[in-house]
C-alpha cells in the first residue's frame, strides 16, 4: 500500500502548497517500504537500473544503484533476447526556404515485463497493483486486467541506448495528394541514454519531387508514413503542415477523455485499468471542426504530459476517437528541476515557434494549472499566434472536483481571445478560419482572475494545484526505486 499512500500524500500535498523547492518533501519511510515491495516484484530479472532510467528525470541523483543491481541479480540473458521496439510520436514539419523540416521523437526499447517467461504474470499483477487503490487486479474484468498489465508493462520498459535507426519516408499515403515522394533518413546520432532522439530533419527541396508546396494558398496537411526497418513497432505518421492556416492544439486528459484527475482513484482506474472513454461528444465537435473547411483544414495538434512510456495508450484512442493528426508527450530528456516543471510549456514554445505564420486554437480543462497558466502566457509570448483559448470549466459538471483554479493569467486578455464552457455543444459550429472564439449563446460562469473554486475561501488561496496526475504517477515510480 506504500505507493498508494504516497500517491494521495503526493495529491494533497501539491493541491494544498507549492512543490518544495528541492523536490524531496516525502517522508523517508513511506520511500523505503515502497522500494522494498518493487523489489520483492521484480525480483525474477528485471534491471531497476533500467528502470530507473527510464522513469526518472535526471535531476534525482540515485544512491546505491549498485546495491539494488545487486540486490536484484541481473539476468542479461533474456533481457537482450527480446525484440527491439521503437515508439514513434507522430511530428509535425515547417515549410522553411531550404523546404520540409520535419521534426522527429521516438524512444527505443525492450518490455521485460512482458516478454514470455522474463516475469510471470503473477509479477506484472504485483507492479501493476501499486499504480490501483483499493483494489486487486485480480477483481477487475479480463480486459481491464489487460490493459493494466499492458501499461505497466509499458512504463517498466527498458531504454536501449545506443541503438542506430534509419527512416522510410513516404508522402503518397495521405488524403488529396499524390505527390508520391519517397525518401531515407538516417538519424545521425544513435539513440542516448534514455533510448530516445529527437530533433529536425530537412528533407530534399520540393520543386521537381513530388512534395507538396507549403506556401500556396489553400495548401493542405500532406501525412507523411515513416518507417523504421529495425521493428514493425516503429511505425507513424508525421503531417506536413502549411506555413499559413489554424492549428488545433489539445490537451488530452480531462478533455478529450474522462480521467477525472481530480479524484486520484478515479485517475488511476480510468487511466490503468478502464478502457479509456470520450468525454461527452467532444469527437463530434472534433469530426465538425475537421470537416469544416475541406479545401484548407486545421492541423490538429494533441500535446498531453503524460510520460513517454504511456504514450501509445493515448495514440491508439485519439487516432480511434479524433481526427489524426502530431502529437506530443512528456520526453525523457530534461536534466533540472525547472524543465521538468515546465515540460508543457517547453513543448508548446517548440510548435510556436516552428509555425511563427499559423494562428492556434488552445483546448484544455480548469483542472489542469499547467494549461491554466501556460495558455493565457503564450498570447503575449507569441504575439499574434493565439486565435483562442478555449477551457472547459470541470467545476460546472462534475461536482467531485474539489481542484481550485487560478484564472489570474486572463486578466490581460481580450475577452475574445478566450472561453470557458460547460459541455462540448457550447463549442459546436465555432468557425476558427472565420475568426470564430465564444459562442454568445453558451452560460458563461464568472471569471474573476484569482483563485476560484476553493473549498475555504482564502485560506488556500496560497496554494498551486496541479491537477497533473502522470507528474504524481512519474514521481511515485520515481521514489518507488529510490533507496
Ligand atoms: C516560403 O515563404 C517564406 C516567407 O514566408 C520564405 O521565406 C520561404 O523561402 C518560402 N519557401 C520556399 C521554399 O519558397
Ligand atoms: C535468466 O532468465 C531466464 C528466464 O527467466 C531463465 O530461463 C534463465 O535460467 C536465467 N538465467 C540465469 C543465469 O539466471
Ligand atoms: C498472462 O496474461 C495474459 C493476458 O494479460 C494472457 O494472455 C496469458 O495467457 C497469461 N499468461 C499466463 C502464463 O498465464
Ligand atoms: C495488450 O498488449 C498485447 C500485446 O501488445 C495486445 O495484443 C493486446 O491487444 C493489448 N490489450 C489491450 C487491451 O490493449
Ligand atoms: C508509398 O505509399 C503508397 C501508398 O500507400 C504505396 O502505394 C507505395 O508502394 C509506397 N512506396 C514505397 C516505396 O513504400
Ligand atoms: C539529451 O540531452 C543530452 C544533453 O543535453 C544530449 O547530449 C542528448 O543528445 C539529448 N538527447 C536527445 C534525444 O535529445
Ligand atoms: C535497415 O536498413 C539498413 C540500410 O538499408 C540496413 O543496413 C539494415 O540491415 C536494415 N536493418 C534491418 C533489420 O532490416
Ligand atoms: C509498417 O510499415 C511497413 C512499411 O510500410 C509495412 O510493411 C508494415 O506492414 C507496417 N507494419 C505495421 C504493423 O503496420
Ligand atoms: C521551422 O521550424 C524550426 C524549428 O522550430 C524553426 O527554427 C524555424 O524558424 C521554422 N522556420 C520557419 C520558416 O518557420
Ligand atoms: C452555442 O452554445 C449553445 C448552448 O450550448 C449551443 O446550443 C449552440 O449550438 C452553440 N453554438 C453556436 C454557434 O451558437
Ligand atoms: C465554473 O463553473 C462554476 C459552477 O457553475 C461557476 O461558479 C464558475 O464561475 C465557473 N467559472 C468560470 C471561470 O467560468
Amino acid at each position: 500500500m506504500a505507493p498508494l499512500l504516497l500517491f494521495f500524500g503526493l495529491a494533497l500535498l501539491t493541491l494544498a502548497s507549492p512543490p518544495p523547492e528541492n523536490s524531496n518533501g516525502l517522508q523517508p519511510r513511506a520511500v523505503s517500504e515502497t522500494l522494498a515491495d518493487i523489489l520483492d516484484n521484480l525480483r525474477d530479472g528485471v534491471n531497476v537500473d533500467d528502470i530507473k532510467q527510464s522513469v526518472l528525470p535526471d535531476f534525482w541523483s540515485i544512491p546505491g544503484t549498485d546495491e539494488i543491481t545487486k540486490e536484484l541479480g541481473l539476468n542479461e540473458t533474456g533481457i537482450r533476447a527480446l525484440p527491439l521496439e521503437f515508439l514513434n510520436i507522430p511530428g509535425y514539419a515547417n515549410y522553411t526556404s531550404q523546404g520540409w523540416n520535419v521534426r522527429f521523437h521516438g524512444m527505443a526499447y525492450k518490455q521485460p515485463l512482458s516478454g514470455p517467461g522474463v516475469v510471470s504474470n503473477h509479477t506484472l499483477d504485483e507492479a501493476a497493483n501499486k499504480f490501483l487503490p483499493d483494489f486487486d487486479i485480480s477483481e477487475l474484468q479480463p480486459h481491464e486486467q489487460d490493459n493494466s498489465r499492458n501499461l505497466t508493462s509499458a512504463i517498466l520498459s527498458l531504454p536501449q541506448e545506443g541503438e542506430r535507426l534509419l527512416f522510410a519516408l513516404n508522402a503518397s499515403g495521405g488524403r488529396g495528394f499524390q505527390g508520391g515522394w519517397t525518401g531515407v533518413v538516417e538519424w545521425a546520432k544513435t539513440t542516448d541514454s534514455r533510448g530516445e532522439i529527437s530533433g529536425f530533419v530537412q528533407l530534399p527541396t520540393n520543386s521537381e519531387n513530388g512534395l507538396p508546396d507549403g506556401n500556396a494558398t489553400n495548401a493542405m496537411v500532406v501525412e507523411l508514413d515513416v518507417h523504421t526497418n529495425r521493428t514493425d513497432t516503429g511505425n507513424a505518421t508525421a503531417y506536413l503542415v502549411p506555413r499559413d492556416g489554424i492549428t488545433i492544439l489539445s490537451d488530452i486528459d480531462d478533455i478529450l477523455r474522462v480521467t477525472k484527475i481530480y479524484v486520484p482513484k478515479e485517475g488511476l482506474l480510468n487511466s490503468f485499468a478502464r478502457d479509456f472513454v470520450p468525454w461527452m461528444n467532444m469527437p463530434e465537435i472534433f469530426t465538425g471542426w475537421f470537416r469544416q473547411h475541406p479545401d484548407s483544414p486545421y492541423h490538429f495538434h494533441y500535446l498531453t504530459t503524460t510520460p513517454e512510456q504511456a504514450t501509445r495508450v493515448y495514440m491508439d484512442f485519439i487516432y480511434k476517437t479524433y481526427p489524426l493528426g502530431s502529437f506530443d508527450t512528456r520526453p525523457l530528456n530534461f536534466t533540472t528541476v525547472d524543465q521538468t516543471f515546465s515540460v508543457r510549456r517547453t513543448l508548446l514554445n517548440e510548435i510556436f515557434q516552428t509555425f511563427p505564420n499559423r494562428k492556434f486554437i488552445l483546448i484544455g480543462d480548469t483542472t489542469n494549472s499547467d494549461v491554466m497558466s501556460n495558455y493565457p502566457e503564450l498570447v503575449s509570448a507569441f504575439p499574434g499566434q493565439v486565435q483562442c483559448i478555449l477551457l472547459r470549466n470541470t467545476s460546472a459538471t462534475d461536482p467531485d472536483n474539489g481542484f481550485p483554479y487560478n484564472t489570474k493569467g486572463f486578466e490581460t486578455l481580450k475577452q475574445e481571445q478566450y472561453m470557458f464552457f460547460t459541455t462540448p455543444d457550447d463549442l459546436r459550429g465555432l468557425d476558427f478560419a472565420n475568426g470564430d472564439c465564444r459562442n454568445a449563446s453558451a452560460r458563461m460562469g464568472t471569471v474573476d482572475f484569482s483563485w476560484q473554486g476553493l473549498p475555504f475561501e482564502k485560506s488556500a488561496a496560497r496554494g498551486r494545484a496541479r491537477g497533473d496526475m502522470w507528474a504524481a504517477v512519474v514521481v511515485t515510480v520515481a521514489f518507488a526505486v529510490l533507496l
